[in-house]
């Protein structure tokens, strides 16, 4: 039997984003449901985010814990615009989440990213939760990290806190939920002036090279093990293609890399009792899925046709997401076949204003919600046919996973977390979850585009594909076991056992 963390073991994960608080993208997801699936598991494991002026303090019932931290550092503070404190939420005499208090930096913002102080935001959270666990009774046995905006964490454990006894002791995880973002600069074109190698000690918050440091870098450099959201991303990284110039870091520590998939919150996420849909279905009968179509079809001011093939897209909207694929193939799709659509996402302008001008080009058939929206993804994902999910790259995606747990068959490129998720549907063998091209090309898309419009043609096929779908197990059992063997990986390595 491979070894793990023992049971009721206290683990700290730190995140910019954490549901149902704050969430901008799967990493707020993935900060909810994998803590949650932990402490099913006997462990006690919380969350520590930034106090943004966005969460509602009095909704969560968010109560003091402790007042006047500030950072170990070397900076003159006069105004006290460092000085942290912390909140904490409980369920049930539980304390779940932390959350890190300060105004100048948090407070006084009205969005999660996007400023030009950004990495000085981030480096605070990272001292503000040493700071806590030097001076809190709770002490986490691991720190687990997400992402550029944690990165720092491991780093100031190894460097400025090397020689603290407590903090020195504590293990970490790094956890890479997208590697393509690892600080204020895009990765592919940072200058050498403005290189970092990981080597400065941080000490000053205020030191105006601040916002050079790369997080991403550090994270990978400091931690004790690394993971990544998917076995196959976590093989991808290690090549110049999907590496964002950190492959060859990502190689030399290549013996402490684990790729984990993802899961989903499957009580939360459960077609046969949710709320938010219109009608009720399971793997075993999901003749009500045509009700919830009919419904989504009225909501986007689509034509009410339960024959109709119907695909949506719920997105980021990221050159990461494969939209360049979508906005070539969309039009001679919609010229020479029968469907309907529904675009929901936020991001990128020229993207927005593609299918806002499509959605007048072609009314009855295409219907858009360019903002975000909490619980649209679910109505969307019980009553439409396939999701379009063709991304150039994917550290694993969570709307395949959704839309399989819901019957929308997804159509994806197999890539990351895409390809470890979704299997091709074989009307041989009556196997596979969905749809996969392989290159990156707008013909190979298009051809499985083509592939589920003609299969869906064949009832009992299509039939089959929505039960492999729902029937495939993304719940967090599994995944959550092998976090819990990659915590004692981190463990041995941080006491030097391996
Ligand atoms: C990031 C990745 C996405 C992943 C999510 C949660 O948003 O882009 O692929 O599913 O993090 O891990």
């Amino acid at each position: 039997m491979t070894k793990k963390l023992k049971t009721g073991s206290k683990i700290l994960f730190v995140a910019s984003e954490a549901s149902p608080f704050i969430k901008v993208g799967g990493l707020g997801e993935v900060m909810n449901s994998l803590p949650k699936a932990l402490r099913n598991l006997g462990y006690d494991a919380r969350v520590m985010i930034p106090k943004y002026a966005l969460i509602d303090t009095e909704k969560f019932h968010l109560s003091p814990e402790l007042e006047g931290i500030r950072p170990k550092t070397d900076d003159e503070d006069p105004s006290g615009l460092l000085v942290c404190n912390i909140l904490k939420y409980e369920e049930e005499n539980k304390t779940l989440a932390y959350f890190l208090e300060n105004m100048e930096y948090y407070e006084k913002r009205a969005n999660v990213y996007g400023y030009s102080d950004d990495t000085l935001r981030w480096i605070l959270l990272s001292f503000g939760v040493l700071e806590f666990v030097k001076k809190s009774k709770w002490k986490p046995d691991i720190i687990v990290s997400a992402d550029w905006q944690a990165g720092f964490v491991p780093d100031l454990i190894k460097t400025v806190y090397k020689d603290d006894p407590i903090i020195s002791k504590i293990p970490t995880l790094f956890s890479i939920h997208n590697l393509r973002f690892q600080g204020m600069f895009d990765p592919q074109f940072v200058s050498e002036m403005n290189f970092d190698a990981g080597k400065q000690v941080i000490t000053n918050l205020f030191d105006p090279n601040i916002s050079n440091l790369n997080g991403m870098r550090r994270g990978i450099m400091f931690a004790d093990a690394v993971n990544t959201v998917s076995p196959t991303y976590a093989r991808e990284i290690l090549t110049s293609d999907f590496g964002e110039k950190l492959d060859e870091l990502l190689k030399e520590r290549q013996t402490r890399l684990f790729g984990i998939l993802n899961g989903i919150d499957y009580k939360g996420l459960n077609p046969s009792t949710d709320q938010s849909i219109t009608a009720n279905y399971s793997a075993k009968n999901f003749g009500n899925r045509s009700k919830n179509k009919i419904e989504l079809q009225k909501r986007f001011n689509l034509a009410q046709d339960e024959n109709a093939f119907l695909l949506g897209i719920v997105s980021r909207m990221d050159e990461q997401k494969g939209f360049d694929l979508i906005t070539q193939i969309i039009n001679p799709l919609f010229e020479n076949v029968d469907f309907q659509l529904v675009v929901l996402g936020d991001g990128d302008n020229n993207y927005k204003t593609f299918f806002k001008d499509l959605e007048t080009r072609f009314p009855g058939r295409v219907g858009t919600h360019l903002v975000f929206d909490g619980t649209l993804p679910r109505m969307i994902f019980s009553g439409a046919d396939a999701m379009l999910v063709p991304s150039k790259f994917e550290p694993c995606g969570l709307v395949q996973l959704e839309a399989m747990r819901y019957g929308a068959v997804p159509i994806v490129r197999k890539v990351g977390g895409l390809a470890d998720s979704v299997s091709d549907f074989d009307p041989e063998t009556k196997k596979g979850t969905g749809f996969v091209f392989d290159k990156y090309d707008p013909f190979s898309f298009l051809i499985a585009v083509i592939r589920a419009r003609e299969t869906f043609r064949e009832k009992k096929q299509w039939a089959k594909i929505i039960k492999n779908a729902m029937n495939r197990d993304s719940s967090w059992e599994k995944s959550a076991d092998e976090y819990l063997q990659v915590f004692k990986t981190a463990r041995d390595f941080h006491d030097q056992k391996i």
